[in-house]
């Protein structure tokens, strides 16, 4: 059987060989940059994982998986124009390096890119890949546009988080699955709840993500911690505070989020200081728990070999515990 190791191997290797194309060197250039920094390539490991549980030719599954790590990319490069971030895995971000247009363009490429990389799959399968693949990429957009939306609005409730956080972050995690069960020709149910487990892990997920956000190790998380509350981001840690702050921590939280000049390391220990004093960290590691555990009792669920459900489920473990 095949190692978890093996198939990140594989899976780089595919990676390196992809030139993307060659003129003009300004649009092609960024995308061989952000594909070559060291992100930790987990959507298309999900969709190598759920093909080897069911077959062992999960090498055709290789191009796919690489289309979602292509497209993944491509939502980064974009989200850190819309985010004004100045970092992406310990590096600075396209448009800091080159601009906002150079960024634009290069992502647009990039998605053209995925569907050449998804035309590789089984005729029989393809229209079936391709209609999924299109649900979830305009999901994401929309969870995209909900993210903004949420910037200059204060009564954001948890399930509007929530389902925000689905169409910007879990789908995607959910297809990566599906995509790796149906090219493998598993049926309909397991490609079903390969889904739904990888929808329910990707909303521990970007839990985990906003927690990172204020509370990871600068030298490993390699984004700018505090970036979430310098752009006053609803993350659950920020609704969470809104909601049960009172007297002179709801004060001073109104306070910082409504200033229009700011200092913003200031700002960033302001507000993680009012989160540590409602204990929001301890809330939102229960809640990834949660949701991390709905995603485990669907993979419980699957009807494939114990063996080879194995690595999926260690890998999703050292998930919930990333750094990064
Ligand atoms: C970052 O995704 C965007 C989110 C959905 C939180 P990852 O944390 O998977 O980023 P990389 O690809 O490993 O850099
Ligand atoms: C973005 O969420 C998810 C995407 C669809 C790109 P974030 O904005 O929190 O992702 P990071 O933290 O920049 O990676
Ligand atoms: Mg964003
Ligand atoms: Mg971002
Ligand atoms: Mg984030």
């Amino acid at each position: 059987m095949t190692t978890p190791d093996q198939l990140l191997q594989a899976l780089q290797d595919e990676i390196e060989q992809n030139t993307y194309g060659k003129h003009p060197a300004e649009l092609y250039e960024p995308i061989r940059y952000i594909m070559s920094l060291s992100g930790k390539r987990l959507r298309p490991l999900m969709t190598l994982m759920a093909a080897a549980l069911y077959t062992d030719e999960w090498r055709k599954a290789l191009k796919p998986a690489q289309a979602v790590e292509v497209f993944h990319n491509f939502t980064l490069m974009h989200d850190d124009i819309m985010d004004c971030a100045p970092l992406r895995r310990g590096q600075p971000t396209v448009h800091e390096k080159w601009n906002a247009n150079i960024a634009i363009l290069s992502g647009d490429v990039m998605l053209v890119r995925a569907y050449d990389l998804l035309l590789e799959v089984d005729g029989d399968r393809l229209k079936r890949v391709i209609k999924r693949f299109n649900e979830t990429a305009a999901a994401v957009c929309e969870g995209q546009q909900l993210d903004m939306n949420f910037e200059t609005r204060w009564d954001v409730t948890e399930a509007e988080y929530l389902n925000m956080i689905r169409l910007k972050t879990s789908v995607l995690l959910g297809f990566a699955l599906e995509l790796g069960g149906i090219v493998a020709g598993a049926d309909e149910e397991a490609t079903t709840l390969l889904y739904e487990a990888g929808v329910s892990m990707g909303i521990g997920f970007q839990l985990k993500d906003d927690l990172l956000d204020v509370y990871g190790d600068p030298a490993k998380f390699g984004k700018q911690v505090g970036g979430d509350i310098i752009a006053n981001k609803k993350t659950f840690l920020l609704i969470e505070a809104l909601e049960r702050a009172e007297d002179s921590a709801k004060t001073e939280l109104d306070k910082w989020v409504s200033e229009k000049e700011f200092d913003k390391e200031e700002k960033v220990k302001a507000v993680t200081a009012i989160y540590d004093s409602l204990k929001i960290r301890t809330f939102t590691e229960q809640k990834i728990t949660e949701h991390f555990d709905k995603g485990f009792d669907c993979l419980e669920r699957l009807q494939a070999e114990p063996a080879r459900k194995e690595p999926l489920l260690s890998f999703v473990h050292q998930l919930v515990e990333r750094e990064n």
